[in-house]
């Protein structure tokens, strides 16, 4: 392939993911797309953004027009297509907006390789990206495999379903060259500090409270992000072309138990006496509808494509921490939304 579009490449994932390929084809051209919504932030990739093979284009994969023309005047040769609103908490107070990137974006997205390739498919492939929340929750026991049947349970997982069923059909009914991957929570430096872990690291810093929903019980299995941009580069160009790869950290955690480990490491870190930001926990109203608990089988990606996390828990969640504390300025640029500032004076509007 020569050209490659990357779609949410400003965001925690896509981040990661433009690096990995940047670096690693410099004989490919890589398209990062992006809206640069809240979540999205050039800053992310400030350190490969003048490599010869990177190319950034600012726009919204709801815009079907835009996105014909862009694929016309481009001719991908594939997608990888990471670009979504990800957050379940936003999703329940909002998801019209779910809906319009999540899915229409999606859909105008294959309309637009399905147009451009015109059943001339060698050669080509349109890898979707998504989530372990499609499956819904589990019990105490057992995993979500490629076949669990789908029961997503908030705007932002039945966006997603709905995202992965359009896929399927284009594959089913057009012959479009898809492959699809649901993986499990990610953690990793240049996450928005909306989710769990930078989250709680920014307030244990600021010593402000720390806002666990419900019991704290709930149990996700967190995958160390470069991990997740190593499985990506293999299903797209080793994937079968219509299957679909759970990735998964093998690695499950309470959220209590994970908070209560993230204050020790923090407390270390900042030179407090043991145990001190223990006191910040606040117990809060559950989220709605929130999921007991996610578990990922990966059987399948490791038997069939020799994959698994490299990246020891232990290790990612240190490097994690040391990264969100010498990120200092990263962090209050995003908080503050002077990211914002920075995006006007580089491209305008
Ligand atoms: P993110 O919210 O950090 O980034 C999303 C990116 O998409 C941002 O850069 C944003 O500007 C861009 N974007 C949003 N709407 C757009 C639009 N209409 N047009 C163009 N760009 C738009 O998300 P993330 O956590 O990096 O997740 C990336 C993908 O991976 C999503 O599809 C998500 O569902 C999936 N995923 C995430 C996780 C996780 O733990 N974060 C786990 C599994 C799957
Ligand atoms: O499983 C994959 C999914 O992981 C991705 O598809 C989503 O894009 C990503 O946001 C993530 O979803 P979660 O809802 O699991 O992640 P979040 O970081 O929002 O929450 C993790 C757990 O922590 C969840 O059980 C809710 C809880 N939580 C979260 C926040 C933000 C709290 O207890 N308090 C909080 O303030």
């Amino acid at each position: 392939m020569k050209k490659i579009l990357i779609t949410g490449g400003a965001g925690f994932i896509g981040s990661h993911v433009v690096r990995l390929f940047v670096n690693k084809y410099p004989e490919v051209e890589i398209f990062n797309l992006d809206k640069l919504t809240y979540a999205g932030n050039l800053e992310n990739l400030s350190d490969i953004d003048s490599k010869p093979n990177y190319h950034f284009v600012k726009g919204d994969i709801v815009d079907a027009p835009f996105i014909n023309a862009l694929f016309e005047r481009e001719q991908f040769d594939g997608v990888i297509h990471l670009a979504a609103e990800s957050h379940v908490d936003r999703s329940i107070a909002n998801p019209m907006e779910f809906i319009f990137t999540n899915v229409v974006g999606t859909v105008n997205l294959l309309n637009a390789a399905k147009s451009i390739w015109q059943g001339h498919y060698e050669g080509h492939r349109f890898y979707h990206i998504s989530t372990d929340e499609v499956y819904g929750a589990l019990g105490d026991t057992g995993a979500f495999k490629e076949t669990t049947p789908y029961s997503p349970h908030s705007p932002y997982s039945a966006s997603k379903a709905s995202s992965d069923h359009f896929v399927r059909a284009y594959h089913d009914t057009y012959g479009l060259p898809t492959v699809i991957s649901n993986c499990s929570n990610n953690y990793g430096p240049n996450q928005f500090p909306e989710k769990l872990i930078p989250l709680f690291i920014n307030n244990i810093k600021h010593n402000k409270s720390l806002p666990v929903y419900g019991k704290g019980i709930n149990v996700r299995d967190w995958l160390y992000v470069e991990d997740h941009a190593r499985a990506i580069d293999l299903i797209f160009h080793q994937g079968k072309t219509g299957e679909t790869y759970n990735i998964g950290g093998n690695n499950e955690w309470r959220n209590i138990d994970l908070i209560k480990k993230l204050i020790e490491i923090m407390d270390r870190k900042l030179g407090r006496p043991e145990g001190t930001s223990l006191q910040l926990i606040t117990y809060v109203t559950d989220r709605a509808g929130h999921d007991l608990r996610y578990a990922i089988d990966a059987t399948k990606l490791r038997t069939e494509l020799g994959w698994e996390p490299t990246i020891k828990f232990a290790e990612g969640f240190e490097q994690t921490v040391d990264w969100y504390l010498s990120h200092e300025e990263w962090l209050n640029n995003v908080t503050s939304g002077s990211y914002q500032e920075y995006y006007h004076k580089m491209y305008g509007e």
